[in-house]
């Protein structure tokens, strides 16, 4: 299958580690261009060095921003425009499910959940949606299955995610034809450093047990398997998907829509 996806300059926001980076290095092999953001510059550094070892120098940028504050946006537009004259996708992946237990976290707590699971993304859309709006573009978030359904994640985190299908779906009706706008909802995701592999060392046995009780699969999915689904859903074999929230869960959710 052609994703007709070759030198599609591409935004990934939170591509330091983790899913934002496998995103990253989906696109690349694809033969696209990627931007990647994340607030630690060493690494950023480090992620960039492994991909132009692989994928070749001119095919990485990176910025080091907090992509919920409106102010470092200009800088990071500015340049991708100089150096690649527009931006064909944008990739609202940065959120964080570590939150407090409480049924309603206190507000200073909530907030901070808040603006990190939410305001990332509707900041990354702010920003970047006049350049997708002139190339004729594609806008994706990553939400989470905590924002579909009430699997007992964290209240703040789950209401944010929630938020972020109601956002994706708003955007892709009203921008429709000139950008498609979709959500992916990853169910639990291992790698290395990851949420979960700080789970699993805290209490591997619990964690082993909730895999096989809730995911009909058995087993955790990969940052490589999310990577393929944005992948597809923003290449042009997708051109007629837009307002989609895919569930990549392993059958763990149980809603039939
Ligand atoms: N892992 C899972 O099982 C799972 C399941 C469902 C959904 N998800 C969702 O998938 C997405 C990625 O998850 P992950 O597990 O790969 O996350 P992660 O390991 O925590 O990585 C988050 C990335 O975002 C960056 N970041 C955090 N806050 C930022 C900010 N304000 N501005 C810019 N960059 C920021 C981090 O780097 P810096 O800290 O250096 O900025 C890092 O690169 C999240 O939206 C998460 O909610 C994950």
């Amino acid at each position: 299958m052609n994703l007709n996806l070759d030198n599609k300059r591409v935004l990934i926001t939170g591509a330091s580690r983790g899913i934002g980076l496998s995103i990253a290095e989906g696109f690349l092999m694809e033969n696209a261009r990627v931007v990647l953001l994340a607030r630690t510059h060493a690494a950023l550094l480090e992620a960039a060095e492994r991909l132009t070892g692989k994928y070749g120098q001119d095919r990485v940028l990176i910025f080091s921003a907090d992509c919920a504050d409106a102010s470092n946006w200009p800088d990071v537009l500015g340049r991708i425009n100089a150096d690649w004259g527009g931006l064909d996708i944008a990739i609202a992946n940065v959120g964080n499910g570590r939150s407090l237990t409480d049924a309603l976290p206190d507000s200073e707590h909530f907030n901070k959940v808040w603006r990190t699971n939410f305001m990332t993304a509707e900041g990354t859309a702010r920003a970047t949606l006049p350049l997708l709006i002139n190339s004729g573009g594609c806008l994706l978030f990553i939400s989470s299955i905590a924002g579909i359904e009430a699997i007992g994640a964290p209240t703040d985190y789950s209401v944010a995610k929630t938020a972020i299908v109601s956002l994706s779906k708003q955007l892709a009706r009203k921008l429709a034809p000139r950008v498609r706008v979709n959500c992916i909802a990853p169910g639990n995701v291992y790698f290395s450093g990851g949420s979960w592999d700080a789970k699993i060392k805290e209490d591997p046995k619990r964690v082993d047990a909730l895999i096989n009780a809730t995911v009909p699969m058995g087993r955790f999915g990969t940052p490589e398997e999310i990577a393929d689904a944005v992948v597809f859903l923003c290449s042009d074999r997708a051109s007629f998907i837009t307002g989609a929230c895919l569930v990549v869960d392993g059958g763990q959710t149980v809603s039939l829509f």
